[in-house]
């Protein structure tokens, strides 16, 4: 059980997003955060429907879409899914899994209150929005 433990919190803190985070901030993430693994061509997120979650990804690699249109491609320490936590809105775009996946889920209100405990996880979250083309 110790040994899942630390395991699980050397594996958060090894993502970019969680790397400056307190011993306290790792807690709160182990705690609230469920391991996940999806299959290739996977829907992650569909865009215009309702969001309930937000993903980081641990492996693999997936496609943002609008519409038709591919507008980005998400890697290993890349996240998504907290515009429609933060704004209430439906999802902006589609997400789909173009390799199998392994990833960190975090369902919508606890994501909201990490990002309230956590102003420095808060940040890199901005700064990743504000830097998106
Ligand atoms: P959300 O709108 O909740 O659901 C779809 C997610 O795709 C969105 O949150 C962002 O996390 C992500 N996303 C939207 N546009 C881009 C983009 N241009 N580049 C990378 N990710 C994006």
């Amino acid at each position: 059980m110790r040994l899942h433990k630390d395991a699980k919190a050397e594996l958060i803190r090894s993502l970019p997003l969680f790397s400056d985070c307190t011993p306290p901030e790792v807690a709160e993430v182990a705690a609230i955060a469920d391991e996940i693994d999806l299959g290739a061509g996977r829907t992650l997120a569909t865009q215009n429907a309702d969001g309930q979650e937000f993903v980081v990804i641990i492996e693999g690699h997936a496609e943002v879409r609008k519409g038709e249109d591919v507008i980005n491609e998400l890697d290993a320490g890349d996240f998504f899914g907290e515009i429609a936590l933060l704004s209430g809105e439906p999802r902006t775009a589609s997400v789909i899994a173009t390799t199998p996946v392994h990833a960190l889920v975090i369902e919508g209100h606890a994501f909201r209150r990490l990002l309230e405990d956590a102003p420095d996880i808060r940040e890199k979250v901005e700064r990743a929005v504000a830097e998106r083309n």
